[in-house]
C-alpha cells in the first residue's frame, strides 16, 4: 500500500482524492439497524434481461428455508413462506406483514441486491430489537418473474401482493410487467384455493391494466372494494406501510387497489379452443 492509500471501513483501498466522499458501502453490522440511504439503487431495471447469475434450487424440495430464512420459526407456523411480498422494495409491507399474521410465514422478494440486503439487515436488527418477533419474516433477492417454480409448491401460499410496481409505461416494454396473463397462471398454480392477489399502485393506466389482465383470467375474481377494504387488515396495511405508498401520500397522489380471489377449478368458466386464443 502506498502512502496515498489507505483502507476504508469494509477494506477496501481508495486513494487521496476519494477520501473525501463516504464509502460506497458502509458496513452495518448484523444487528445494527441500517440506514435507507446508503443502500439506495437505480430504480429501475429491466426483469427480462437482468444477467446476474442467480442461484436457485433446482425443485422447491430442495429448498432448506430454516437454514438462512426462518432460523427460529414460530410453533405452529409453515417453515415455507405462504404470503409473498414480490418487489418488496425497501420491506415496509414485508416487516408489517410479520405482525399483522402472525401465523403466516412472509417473504419479501427483491431483484436489486443492495436493497435486498437492506432489507435484510432491517429484519434482522427488527429480531434483536424484540425478541421472538419477526421471526416468521424474511427478504430474498430474486428475479420472481423467472424463478417462483424452483421455490414454491403448487397451492403453498395463502396470499401475494404486488405493491406500487415498475409500470413500464412504454408499449414495448409491457411484456416486463409483473402482472401478465402467463404470470398470472403461475401465481394462480402457486395460491391456495381461496388464497388472494392484492394489487396496487398510483398510475392509474396502471391500475386499469391490472385490473383487465386479472378480470379476464379465469382463476381469479374480483372482490369487492368496499367490502374487502373493512374486511381484510392487509387492503390497509398496502395502502400504507410501503414505502413507495407513503410518497404517494406524501405527494398527495390516489391509489388505486384490486383484490382477487384464486376460485377452485371447478368454478371456473370453461375455456373452449376459440375463446382460449382470443
Ligand atoms: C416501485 S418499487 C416498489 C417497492 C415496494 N413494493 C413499495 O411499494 O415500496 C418496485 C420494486 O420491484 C422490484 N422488482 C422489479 N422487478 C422485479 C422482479 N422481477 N423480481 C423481484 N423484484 C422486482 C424493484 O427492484 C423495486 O424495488
Amino acid at each position: 500500500m502506498t502512502k496515498e492509500e489507505t483502507m476504508t471501513k469494509s477494506g477496501e483501498e481508495v486513494n487521496e482524492s476519494s477520501k473525501k466522499r463516504p464509502a460506497v458501502t458502509p458496513i452495518t453490522s448484523e444487528g445494527d439497524m441500517p440506514q435507507k440511504k446508503f443502500y439506495r439503487q437505480r430504480a429501475h431495471c429491466n426483469p427480462l434481461s437482468h444477467n446476474d447469475a442467480f442461484e436457485y434450487p433446482r425443485t422447491p424440495q430442495d429448498m432448506d428455508w430454516t437454514e438462512e430464512h426462518y432460523p427460529e420459526p414460530p410453533a405452529g407456523n409453515s417453515l415455507q413462506p405462504t404470503v409473498l411480498d414480490i418487489g418488496c422494495g425497501f420491506g415496509g409491507l414485508t416487516i408489517a406483514l410479520a405482525t399483522l399474521l402472525p401465523k403466516e410465514t412472509v417473504l419479501g422478494m427483491e431483484i436489486r441486491a443492495k436493497v435486498t440486503e437492506y432489507v435484510r439487515l432491517r429484519i434482522l436488527a427488527s429480531r434483536k430489537e424484540n425478541p421472538g418477533s419477526f421471526q416468521n419474516c424474511s427478504v430474498m433477492r430474486t428475479n420472481s418473474m423467472k424463478f417462483l417454480p424452483h421455490y414454491f409448491k403448487p397451492h403453498s401460499l395463502s396470499k401475494i401482493f404486488f405493491c406500487f410496481p415498475d409500470p413500464h409505461f412504454k408499449r414495448k416494454n409491457h411484456g416486463r410487467r409483473i402482472v401478465s396473463e402467463r404470470l398470472l397462471s403461475e401465481y394462480a398454480h402457486f395460491l391456495k384455493i381461496g388464497g388472494r392477489l392484492y394489487c396496487i399502485t398510483d398510475v392509474k393506466e396502471l391500475h386499469d391494466w391490472h385490473v383487465e389482465k386479472c378480470n379476464a383470467h379465469p382463476l381469479f375474481r374480483r372482490l369487492d372494494d368496499e367490502q374487502v377494504f373493512k374486511e381484510d387488515p392487509c387492503v390497509h396495511a398496502m395502502s400504507v406501510e410501503t414505502e413507495e405508498s407513503k410518497k404517494v401520500e406524501r405527494n398527495k397522489g390516489s391509489k388505486h387497489y384490486a383484490v382477487y380471489e384464486r376460485i377452485d377449478d371447478s368454478e371456473a368458466p370453461s375455456l373452449d379452443a376459440e375463446s382460449f386464443f382470443d
